[in-house]
Parts: structure tokens; sequence; C-alpha cells
């Protein structure tokens, strides 16, 4: 339960409404007890049936799918072939598994900064990190917002690397009318509750590129190029072990659930911008705040809202009105603390303050709002007014 709010009177809220939250209804539940049911509980027809489904959603021939959006990273990172001595490019704004899946591989995570209005990566940035070492950029599609694909693409073909899409934020979005999943060699999502569909957990790599996927699939197989349903149907037992791999398998339980869901996304993300749409029109003239710019020819999933203070004209830090609007039941939340200043990269990578002073500024500014399908318009209200009331509170 929240605390006092900020005038010691009544919270806007009585219970806390989080940032993010999953939509799971009967259908779902009717899909996973057919499979609870079934022959196959895990490595069956589901999901094949969800990775095409899934393929079909981001334009691309394979969708792969593995047990996070963490291990669809890692499975990205090996079918590239990262290794000892290999930098990869990563925005420092962004969670730490988009930078976790190259050192998992021996390779070196190489920081760049961010563009100020977007927070995505920004291309300039991006070029200036690139040494003789450098063998693939990940571009992450913060917030839901797509990259400049274009600039990156032709930034990645001028200088012979691969551009990876750390879509974990983006399913559902677009590019120059082109879907998230199609833009990049390869393009990483995540399937957490708090994301666009959910299975629980879960991942997918998608790409156009057929040895990449067969790489993949091996690969979150133990790196076994037969799968048990395979064998059975074969009629045989043999099967060989040709490269390390790990147990990165989905299972069919969870691929019905992601098969239930993956039809609602249009609707779901519809409700995401409608939402997007509210808060831009109340915060456009709130003094103390501005939300993120979107930039032309994208089309936003709105996994985050996020707002940045303008801390110039606030008489408190960014840390105290996130504890008022946690105390009037707003469950505000930070995205995210710049990954190289994680003590974890602080040690092993002698990264540090100044390495990209736009992230680390932002990051001493920026607030996600709640933001999911399922709040009612009146949940939206709510964030509205807890903003309104806590900046008007603490404005100079
Ligand atoms: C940008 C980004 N990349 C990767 C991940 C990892 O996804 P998962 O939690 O499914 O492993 C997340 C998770 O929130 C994320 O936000």
């Amino acid at each position: 339960m929240p605390d006092l709010a900020i005038d010691g009177g009544k919270p806007i809220r009585s219970t806390m409404l989080p940032y993010g939250r999953q939509w799971v209804d009967d259908e779902d539940a009717r899909s996973v007890a057919a499979v609870l049911h079934s022959d196959w509980l895990t490595t069956g027809p589901k999901v094949v049936e969800f990775e095409t489904a899934f393929a079909g959603t981001a334009g691309t021939r394979h969708a792969v799918a593995v047990s996070s959006g963490t291990a669809a990273l890692h499975t990205a990172m090996y079918a590239l072939g990262i290794e000892p001595g290999d930098e990869v490019i990563i925005p420092a704004m962004t969670f730490a598994a988009s930078a976790n899946c190259v050192v998992y591989q021996g390779g070196t995570p190489v920081f760049a900064d961010v563009d100020p209005g977007t927070l995505l990566l920004d291309p300039r940035e991006a070029e200036k990190k690139i040494t003789a070492r450098t063998k693939a950029v990940i571009a992450v599609d913060f917030a839901g917002q797509p990259c400049d694909y274009e600039r990156l693409r032709t930034l990645a073909q001028r200088r012979g690397i691969k551009l990876v899409a750390d879509a974990c934020h983006a399913l559902g979005g677009s590019y120059a009318s082109k879907p998230v999943g199609s833009l990049a060699d390869l393009s990483t999502f995540s399937l957490h509750p708090v994301k666009h569909v959910t299975t629980g957990e879960g991942g997918v790599v998608t790409t156009d590129d057929a040895a990449l996927a067969q790489r993949m699939r091996i690969f979150r197989n133990h790196g076994i190029t037969s799968d048990h349903r395979q064998r059975e149907t074969a009629g045989g037992w043999h099967y060989e072990m040709v490269d390390l791999g790990y147990n990165y398998r989905l299972t069919d339980i969870q691929c019905a659930l992601g098969l239930s869901q993956l039809p609602k996304l249009s609707e779901w993300i519809a409700r995401r911008r409608q939402i997007a749409g509210c808060y831009d029109a109340a915060f456009s003239s709130l003094k103390g705040l501005q939300p993120l710019s979107v930039r032309p020819d994208t089309a936003h999933a709105y996994h985050l809202y996020v707002i940045r203070l303008d801390l110039d004209r606030l008489k408190v830090k960014r840390d105290t009105i996130f504890a008022a609007l946690r105390a009037e039941g707003i469950g505000v939340n930070v995205h995210y603390i710049p990954v190289h200043l994680h003590p974890f990269y602080q040690k092993r990578f002698a990264t540090g303050l100044g390495l990209c002073p736009v992230a680390e500024s932002a990051y001493e500014r920026i607030l996600s709002l709640p933001i999911f399908p399922a709040m009612t318009d009146r949940d939206c209200d709510d964030v509205i007014h807890a903003v309104q009331k806590v900046l008007s509170a603490y404005r100079m």
C-alpha cells in the first residue's frame, strides 16, 4: 500500500497501478490446458506453429523460439560467431541483457551513446566506436520505438559488420512501413509478462537467413542436430552434438499461450498508442517534464512510456518525484541505469562515468509511467492527475 500522499491526504489510488502487466484470458487458459492433455509438453507441434505465426507477424522467413529474450540475444551472438577478441557495439541506455549476451560468448561489449531526444542508439556515436575488431552492432528499440535502421543498415553494410536488433520492447512496431523483426540481420524479442505478448518466460529470434536459423535451432538444443520429436518421427535414436549449445528450448505449453496471445497483438498495440496519446496531450503543456521524442516514419510499440523531468524547473531530484508518485499509487519505474555504470561492467571492462554522457544525464531524469493494454481510462486519468499533482507540488 502507498504511504501518505504528498499533501498528507488521501493518495490518488489506494492500490498500486503497476507499470506493466500481462493480459491472460480464458481462451489463453483453454489453449494451454489443451496442450497439458496432449502428447507433447515440449518441442512438439506447437513450437513450429508458434514460430510460423511469429515469423508472419515479424515479416521474416524464419523465427526461432527460445526460452527468454536473454537466450534470444545469446543465440544471436552465437549465430554470428562472436568469440573472444570480437567487439560488439551496444547503446548505453538499455537492459543489462543487451550487453551480457556478448560477454557470454567471450566478446567485448563497447558502449555507444544515445540520441538525447529519443534515447535510441545514435548512429554517429556507433560509428565512432567501430574498430578492426568490431563484428556487430546491437540496436535497441528502447521503449518500443524502432531505431534509425536506414542509417544503421547503411553503416553496417559500409563497414562490413552485422546489424542485430534488440527488439525486446518493440514487437508490433514498424519503421518505414516495415515490421520490427525484419529490419536487421537478426532481431530478438522477449515474451516476458510485461512485454506485448507473453509466454510466461520466452524469446524469439527472427531472420531471413536460413543458415543462421538452422545454426540457432541447433544451439538452443544443446548443439544437437535433431530434436526428440524429429528422431521419433524418423523412428531412430542416433544424434550428434556438433557444437556446444544450451537447453534454450521453449515448451509447447508456452507456445500454446503465445499462439493464443499473438492474434490480439494489433488490438493491444492500438490501446498502448491510445494511452500514449492521452499522456502526450496531458503533458504537452505541463511544465517540469518532457516525453521522449518520436521520430517520423516510425510506428511506436510503446512497451514503455518514458518521461524526462526538467530538473531545472523542479526543487527536487528524480528519486523524490519517484517516491511521491509511488505514494500516490502510481507504480512508476526507472528504465535504465546505463549498462556501463553497473559494477560488473566497471570492474570487468573498466567502464565508468563520462563514457556515455547523454545516457548518464538522461538516467538522472527519466521515469517510466504505467502503460499496458488492460489499463482503463480511469487508470490513465489517475496517472495524469498524480503527475500533475506531484509536479505542481515540487515545481520552482
Ligand atoms: C531491451 C531488453 N533486452 C533484453 C531483455 C531480456 O528479456 P528476457 O527478460 O525475456 O530475458 C529485456 C528484458 O526486459 C529488455 O528489456
